[in-house]
């Protein structure tokens, strides 16, 4: 499975994805701002036909009061191609990136406390650290963890 930077004609595709897999949903505009305002840090997997098995939706944060920040706004994997380190790989596209082009010092993003499957993608295989409980965060009132991994100097 390929890994590469997302394009404008990835959005569809990876709005796709995103509605069978979550139920945070975005509108299309949304996807488009991401890509058109940080093209380098979103990513897609696609299969050996271009079909799109999995993406990450990434940003940087806009409050320039802060040092810079990226935020990871969804991220997810067609269920037949789970497990195959697929996450991993975008997640660390999107890392490097956000180091590369906007000199990122930590990167953020907010999990369902029930989602045992990304807590354990981000905590054990990424190294994020749990820095907010987000009571009722979500749209159905279940509470958030606000996750965070800050690069060393090296990263
Ligand atoms: N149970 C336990 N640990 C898991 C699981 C799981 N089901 N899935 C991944 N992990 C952990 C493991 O440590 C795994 O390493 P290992 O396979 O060597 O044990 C590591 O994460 C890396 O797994 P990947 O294969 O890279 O993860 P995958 O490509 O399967 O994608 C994801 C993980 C994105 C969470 C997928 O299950 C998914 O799409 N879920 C539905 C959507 C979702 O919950 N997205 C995250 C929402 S939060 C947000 O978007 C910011």
């Amino acid at each position: 499975m390929d890994i590469r930077q997302a394009t404008i004609d990835d959005l569809l595709g990876m709005q796709n994805a995103n509605l069978l897999n979550l139920p945070e949903n975005y509108t299309f505009k949304y996807y488009l701002y991401h890509a058109l305002t940080w093209p380098e840090l979103s990513y897609v997997a696609v299969d050996p036909a271009g079909r799109i098995v999995g993406y990450i939706l990434a940003k940087m944060e806009e409050d320039p009061a802060s040092e810079p920040s990226g935020h990871v706004t969804s991220i997810s994997v067609l269920r037949p191609y789970r497990r195959l380190g697929l996450a991993n790989r975008l997640m660390k596209q999107a890392q490097q990136a956000m180091v590369a082009h906007y000199n990122a010092a930590f990167i953020t993003l907010h999990v369902r406390k029930s989602n045992r499957a990304a807590i354990s993608l981000y905590r054990d295989a990424l190294g994020f650290e749990v820095h907010a409980m987000e009571k009722g965060y979500y749209a159905d009132g279940e509470d958030a963890y606000g996750m965070r991994f800050v690069f060393k100097a090296k990263d």
